[in-house]
């Protein structure tokens, strides 16, 4: 450890010790039970090398049982528990906290995933299922058996946050953070704040003033002294880590360097240009949802006789899901027209309209006022031409079954949106990610939505996703409450899954620090050479352990050692049979559990061993697999660009095209190598890649 002050988790093993495994299974009520027939994969965790307790429980994440656990943690001298019950994603930390608060080191538990893996995907076949949980249990135990004890650095955290973006999500957690009596420093790009609040007159549903919202924000940051504000600005340096951020942000010709201890992004999003479609771009009376808003507030919209929106253009096609927002906004833009001027008519053509709660109800009465809905499908969108008159447009109405042309002194696109300009710069900086769109990529969508995997870095608004301007400014506070936590404690505890690297067999080439997306590794020594982890900064993705040309390096939890246990324990017997699958805890593994939790059922061939990130799979662990006899090998991750540790997928793929290559010379079939990569959302992905790996590789018709 380098430079960090202070470890918890004392307890635990010490690496000689002898392992004394509990193993605990869950019937989650009939959720496993109704599948698996956990009295007997409890007899067989018994038998296991150095396993001296095996549990059933109802519910093993009960208040009753784990104090259960907690019991036999103690009475049994446990230094290593396996539980086997439903996703690690939702359940590993209070499993760990609870073996903790037993006197164990939290990270000596190793979790296994009878329910999303078995119990639900393969509720058909008693036996099946049942033969799986025993296998997933012996990998669990084997590479139990070797989990070293880990330790969470306490870091200290100072009072200081700076903000990236000045728009309502950005100023709203300005001033929640500053209430608290924090230091808060907002940055800006443009020449003043108010990001989209500028740019429309009103915000949907209720159509309350922008500018009053604005006006009201920009008062209460004018009276606190304790936010300063940079616009026109540039951030030209963030560098380090929760409690240590270095900053540095060029405005207005100066350059000013301050330090912050913890980041929130809000930097927004823009409308996709439309050029090109619907004659955007040709005619001036076609123009943006933005664009409309402009106009109506300049009264440009009154000598419009017919207005005709159309919805989803770049959204909800098959490069991106509905935009969140269009729908809302026409209909309050409609209704601004038509209270204005009765006479217009205006048209909105639309594939559903997607409005929620106060919008439905706005929805109902711009249909009594007047307002025109004409209902079009994807595959025959609305076409828009010039005629003598102005403009017309040619739309197939469903409902009617017949083609229709409306006139239009004015044609509003409701387009979909991308994360604002200098997202690249952003992420570059702060070392996140952001999928393709340019909206960055929150730690977990449920579990983390307002954070980032690096710790003490938050995102809100529409830096995330579009939504709507309430979801934008309850983001701003929710992502203000998340920074403010370790600013109130005065310290924060970062993971215990980092890298550890043993300079017995180093060369001292530097490609770990090279590799490594954080810079979580420096070089030092007299010469400059000689790795050392930061583990302030290590993220524990596993890229350095897996690239190390001298295998020097290995990640707490997700050592060579303990994955290879695992695949060897999964290989014991009908190898032939098996496929060997490394799924990555985030996105991959949320698609796995979707499956799970979507009841899709698929061949039960595979073997799934989790690392953090596809990044830690080393290609001797593929050509392990093999060896020992695998059918197949699987490496799952995040759908690109969306991997949780940056680059960590592209490190991983561009792995597997050269271990392809070199296996390929050695007479090995490359065939049997498959990758997959996913987002969480991807349940039915994961299963057809079941099936077709299955069946490529000629396992249909061996039963396991
Ligand atoms: Fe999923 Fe990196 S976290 S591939």
């Amino acid at each position: 450890m380098s430079d960090e002050t202070e470890v918890k988790n004392e307890a635990g093993a010490a690496p000689e010790e002898e392992p004394r495994v509990g193993v605990f299974v869950c019937d989650c009520g009939s959720n496993i039970q109704g599948a698996v027939r956990c009295n007997e994969v409890r007899d067989f965790a018994e038998g296991l090398p150095d396993v001296v307790a095996a549990e059933e429980g109802k519910w093993i994440c009960s208040v009753d049982f784990l104090n259960r656990m907690k019991e036999s943690v103690t009475e049994n001298n446990l230094n290593r528990v396996v539980v086997a019950c439903c996703t690690p994603r939702t359940h590993e930390k209070l499993f760990r906290k609870t073996v903790a608060e037993a006197g164990m080191n939290p990270y000596q538990l190793e979790f296994v995933s009878t329910r999303e893996q078995v119990s639900w995907v393969h509720r058909n076949d008693q036996d099946v299922a049942t033969e799986k949980a025993k296998d997933l249990v012996k990998m669990g135990v084997a590479k139990a058996r070797l989990l070293e004890p880990g330790y969470e650095i306490k870091l200290p955290v100072g009072r200081s946050c700076l903000i990236i973006g000045g728009g309502a999500a950005g100023m709203t957690a300005a001033t929640a953070i500053a209430n608290q009596g924090f230091q808060v420093y907002l940055v800006e790009r443009e020449a003043e704040l108010g990001g989209l609040l500028n740019s429309i007159g009103t915000i949907a549903p209720e159509g309350n003033s922008a500018a009053e919202v604005k006006e009201a924000l920009l008062a209460e940051i004018a009276s606190r002294d304790n936010i300063k504000v940079f616009t026109n600005a540039k951030l030209t340096k963030v560098e380090g880590y929760i409690g240590n951020y270095s900053v540095a942000v060029e405005a207005n010709g100066e350059t000013e360097e301050f330090h912050a201890d913890t980041v929130i992004v809000a930097t927004g999003m823009v409308e996709i240009d439309c050029t090109g479609q619907y004659m955007y771009g040709e005619s001036p009376d076609v123009v943006t949802q933005l664009q409309l808003e402009g106009m109506l507030q300049a009264g440009e919209v009154k000598d419009k006789k017919n207005v005709v929106f159309i919805q989803c253009v770049n959204s909800r096609n098959e490069e991106r899901g509905c935009c969140t927002v269009g729908c809302g906004a026409s209909v309050k833009n409609a209704r601004a027209i038509k209270e204005a001027q009765p006479d217009t008519n205006v048209y909105v053509l639309y594939r559903d309209m997607i409005t929620v709660k106060e919008e439905y109800v706005h929805l109902k009465e711009v249909m009594k006022e007047g307002v025109v809905f004409v209902r079009w499908e994807y595959e025959r969108p609305p076409v828009v031409t010039e005629t003598d008159d102005g403009l017309a447009v040619t739309v197939y109405n469903i409902l009617l079954g017949q083609e229709i042309t409306l006139p239009a002194d004015l044609v509003v696109l409701a387009t979909g949106f991308q994360g604002a300009d200098g997202v690249e710069d952003i992420k570059g900086l702060l070392k996140v990610s952001a999928n393709s769109d340019g909206f960055f990529q929150e730690q977990h969508i449920k579990l983390g939505p307002l954070d980032f995997a690096a710790a003490g870095v938050h995102l809100a608004g529409s830096a995330r996703n579009p939504k709507p301007m309430k979801d934008v400014r309850d983001e701003g506070y929710g992502a203000a409450m998340r920074a403010s936590i370790p600013m109130t404690a005065g310290f924060v505890e970062a993971e215990g899954i980092v890298a550890k690297i043993d300079l017995t067999n180093c060369i001292e080439c530097g490609l770990c620090a090279k590799k490594c997306p954080y810079g979580a590794i420096k070089l030092v020594g007299e010469e400059g050479k000689t790795p050392e982890v930061i583990s302030a900064l290590c993220k524990g993705c596993g890229t350095c352990a897996a690239d190390c040309p001298k295998e020097c390096i290995q990640i707490v939890h997700y050592t060579d050692e303990q994955l290879l246990a695992a695949v060897d324990a999964a290989l014991e017997h009908d190898a032939d049979k098996k496929i060997i699958a490394f799924v990555c805890h985030w996105c991959a593994h949320g698609a796995v559990d979707i499956a799970g939790v979507g009841r899709m059922e698929y061949p039960p061939n595979i073997r799934i061993i989790r690392v953090m990130c596809s990044a830690r799979v080393a290609q001797r662990f593929v050509q392990h697999a093999l060896d020992k006899g695998a059918a197949g090998v699987l490496v799952a991750g995040c759908e690109f660009p969306t991997c949780h540790y940056i680059t960590g997928n592209y490190e991983c793929k561009d792995r597997l095209e050269k271990l392809r290559r070199k296996l390929g010379k050695k007479g090995y079939d490359t065939d049997k190598i498959w990758e997959v990569w996913l987002s969480a959302a991807m349940g039915p992905k994961w299963v057809s890649t079941q099936k077709e790996m299955v069946k490529a590789l000629g396992l249909e018709n061996k039963p396991i």
